[in-house]
C-alpha cells in the first residue's frame, strides 16, 4: 500500500517536473524569437528599413566599463568584444553655459548614443590637436558599432581653428549648438568666472563693469562674455566649411522648462528614432530643474555646478545689452531658420 503511494507520489513529481521544464523551454524559445524577429515598439518598426544616415537601434550602452541592460536584451547578445571605441558622429560645439552638459546628459539617456563624459578639448587645444586623431579616439567611450558616439567642448564654437580641424576629421559630421537667450548667457558665463574667482578668494568686477565700458558707455565687445553671445558670428566662420544643414540649434531656455520637445526634435535630427520619454525626465523641486531617470533604480541630478544663482544685474545694462544683440539674433534666426522669442 506504502509503495503504491509512493509510485503514485513519484509518477505526479514527473509529470509536473515535465510540465515545468516544457514550459521554461517554451518560454526562452518565445522570447528568443520575439527578440529577433518583433520590432520593440511600433516607431522602430516605422525606422526598420535603415537608410544611408540611419543609425539602428542597439539596447545597451557602455559605461565606465560597465554594461548596461536596456529594453528587452537577452545576455546572449552581449558580445563586449564587439565594442569600439569610436569617433564622434555629432558634437555639441557649444555654446558654454548653454546647457551642453544637460544636453548631453539627456542625450545619453537614448540607447543608440553614448557620450563621452569628459569635455576632450581636442579641436580647439593646439598640444592635444598635435597628439593626432587616434589619441581623439582613444578619448572615446566604449560602445558597440551601432550606436553613435557624442562629444561636447563648448569651446570650438568660438575657437578660429575648429572648423577646419573638425572638416578635416570628418566632413559630414553633425554638429549641435544649444543656445540662450543672449543677455541670459552672458551673465550665467559670468556667474561662473565669479565663482571661481570666490572660490580662490580673489575679488572680481561686478558684471556692469565688464559688460560696458566706462569710457564709451557702449557695451564692451572685448568681454568674452559679450562676444560668445554674438552666435551670428561665430557661426559664419562655421558656415565657411560645413552647409546649414548640418547644424541643429537647440532652444537652451526650453531645455531647462520643458527638455523632451528639445530632445525629440535632435532625435530626429540624428536619425535617432524616438526613444527618450517623459518618464526618462522628472521635476526635482529641491534642484529645480529637470534630472534624469534611466530605469527604476538609476536616476540622477546634474551637478550643483549647473544652475547657478546668477547675481542682479542693472536693468539698464540688461537693456542695452539686449538692445545691441538683437540685430546679430536677427541674422542667427535668418541663417538658422530657427527663431526664439528674445528680446
Ligand atoms: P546656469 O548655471 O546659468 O543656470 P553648460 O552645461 O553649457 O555649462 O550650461 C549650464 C546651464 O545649463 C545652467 O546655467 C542651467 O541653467 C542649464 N541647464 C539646462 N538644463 C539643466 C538641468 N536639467 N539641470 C541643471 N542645469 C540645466
Amino acid at each position: 500500500m506504502l509503495f503504491k503511494q509512493q509510485a503514485l507520489l513519484r509518477q505526479k513529481l514527473f509529470v509536473l517536473g515535465s510540465l515545468a521544464i516544457g514550459s521554461v523551454l517554451y518560454l526562452v524559445a518565445r522570447v528568443g524569437t520575439l527578440d529577433r524577429l518583433q520590432p520593440i515598439c511600433p516607431i522602430e518598426s516605422k525606422f526598420s528599413t535603415p537608410g544611408p544616415e540611419q543609425i539602428p537601434l542597439r539596447t545597451l550602452q557602455f559605461k565606465r566599463g560597465v554594461l548596461h541592460e536596456r529594453g528587452n536584451v537577452t545576455k546572449e547578445q552581449i558580445r563586449p568584444h564587439n565594442l569600439v571605441q569610436q569617433l564622434p558622429r555629432a558634437i555639441i560645439i557649444g555654446v558654454r553655459k548653454g546647457g551642453t552638459r544637460a544636453l548631453l546628459e539627456m542625450l545619453n539617456l537614448h540607447p543608440a548614443v553614448v557620450k563621452a563624459s569628459q569635455e576632450i578639448h581636442f579641436f580647439d587645444n593646439d598640444k592635444n590637436y598635435a597628439r593626432g586623431i587616434e589619441w581623439y579616439r582613444g578619448k572615446m567611450p566604449y560602445s558597440f558599432p551601432h550606436q553613435i558616439t557624442i562629444e561636447k567642448s563648448p569651446a570650438y564654437f568660438i575657437t578660429e581653428e575648429v572648423p577646419e580641424r573638425i572638416f578635416k576629421m570628418n566632413s559630414s559630421i553633425k554638429l549641435l549648438i544649444i543656445v540662450r537667450e543672449p543677455t541670459t548667457r552672458a551673465v550665467s558665463d559670468y556667474t561662473q568666472v565669479l565663482e571661481g574667482k570666490e572660490r580662490k578668494n580673489k575679488t572680481y568686477h561686478k558684471f556692469e563693469k565688464l559688460a560696458v565700458d566706462s569710457n564709451t558707455c557702449e557695451v564692451n565687445t572685448k568681454y568674452k562674455a559679450v562676444r560668445t553671445s554674438i552666435y551670428t558670428k561665430h557661426l559664419e566662420r562655421w558656415l565657411k566649411y560645413f552647409p546649414v544643414e548640418q547644424f541643429h540649434i537647440v532652444d537652451g531656455d526650453r531645455l531647462i522648462t520643458d527638455p523632451l520637445p528639445e530632445l525629440q526634435l535632435v532625435e530626429h535630427f540624428l536619425n535617432l528614432p524616438s526613444r527618450i520619454s517623459q518618464y526618462n525626465l522628472y521635476f526635482n523641486v529641491t534642484r529645480g530643474f529637470y534630472c534624469l531617470r534611466f530605469n527604476i533604480v538609476f536616476s540622477k541630478c546634474l551637478a550643483g555646478s549647473k544652475g547657478r544663482i546668477h547675481p542682479e544685474v542693472d536693468p539698464a545694462v540688461v537693456t542695452k545689452l539686449q538692445k545691441f544683440f538683437h540685430p546679430f539674433n536677427q541674422k542667427f534666426y535668418q541663417i538658422t531658420g530657427r527663431t526664439f522669442n528674445w528680446p
